[in-house]
């Protein structure tokens, strides 16, 4: 029997919309420091379609660190293996911004969505097309099949004035020859690429394209098959959620991403996908409620995909 998921995700929202939340929103992005921290809301959808909605669902946010797993996607749908010439496919056990590890592994970041491996995606994506933030939002409207979709210029460039940390991640890189372009053009892009925004009914809407684990999916010429199709679902399970992955893996049991904007999104493969965003985030960079929104979400359903 199909579980009630609007019934579901409304006892949730309920139950923690008041709660106290121990979270702090990120100011390290100065457009994001001002953002409402009561925002609050949820999407979950379905393979045949269904979408069950609460809250700021239909409000748009800064995605963030989530456009690591769509540049990642359209990077491997172009050069399929080769990523992980470049890109390891390792949990990284630090935070999402750490260069410790980059400087003694020569600067071959352990996974793609850590802030180095995202840069060296953001290089691969530069090299592969003479204007990649034009066929990135592209093929993000595809995937999501809304037309709308935009990046926000103002975040991308407060995100720029004071990107010190991945300027440093971005020369530690190039110093180890694992970047090929112009540190500028690549950060520009990978700026650029945070910045999109996105309501939690379009992310589910989205990522629901990852659920289908059995069929090749994409946008034009930009296809992933199914096997890559799991091997970015083992990748959001193992590395989604930096060195709260674990966690993550142990208290909700879903592959999933998180951004400092506050949103999560997660998936059960052949099921559901479901975006949370609730802005304050713990100590590792996670929305703090987003994580306890989906812990209660597969603890209720009595399944996660264990
Ligand atoms: O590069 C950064 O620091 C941000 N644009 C993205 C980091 C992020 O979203 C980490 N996620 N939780």
């Amino acid at each position: 029997m199909t579980p009630d998921y609007d019934q579901l995700i409304n006892e949730i929202y309920t139950e923690l919309k008041d709660a106290p939340d121990e979270g702090m929103v990120a100011d390290y992005i100065p457009d994001l420091a001002s953002i409402d921290r009561s925002k609050f809301g949820i999407c979950l959808t379905t393979l045949d379609g269904a979408q069950n909605k609460i809250g700021d669902a239909d409000e748009k946010f800064s995605i963030q660190s989530v456009s690591k797993v769509l540049s990642l996607a359209l990077v491997f749908s172009q050069l399929g293996n080769k990523v992980w010439e470049r890109v390891d496919v390792e949990p990284s056990g630090n935070g999402f911004n750490s260069i410790i590890q980059l400087e003694y592994e020569n600067g071959f970041p352990r996974n793609p969505f850590i802030n180095a491996g995202a840069i060296v995606i953001a290089d691969m994506l530069v090299s592969l097309h003479e204007d990649p933030k034009t066929v990135f939002l592209e093929y993000i409207r595809g995937l999501c099949g809304n037309p709308d979709i935009q990046y926000n210029e103002k975040v991308a460039l407060s995100e720029k004035s004071v990107g010190y940390g991945n300027y440093s991640l971005a020369y530690m890189i190039k110093s180890k020859g694992n970047l090929v372009n112009d540190v500028e053009e690549v950060l520009d892009f990978y700026f650029w690429q945070c910045s999109v925004e996105m309501t939690c009914a379009e992310l589910a809407q989205t990522f629901l394209n990852f659920c289908e684990t059995n069929v090749p999916f994409g946008h034009g010429n930009y296809m992933l098959t199914a096997s890559q199709s799991r091997r970015m679902n083992a990748l959001m399970l193992t590395c989604g959620f930096y060195d709260e992955s674990g966690e993550f893996a142990f208290e909700v049991g879903l592959p999933g991403k998180s951004g400092v904007g506050g949103a999560i999104v997660a998936l059960n493969p052949l099921k559901y996908c479901v975006s949370v965003w609730s802005p304050p985030l713990n100590k590792k960079g996670n929305s703090y409620k987003g994580m306890q929104a989906l812990e209660m979400l597969t603890t209720k359903l009595g399944r996660s995909i264990f």
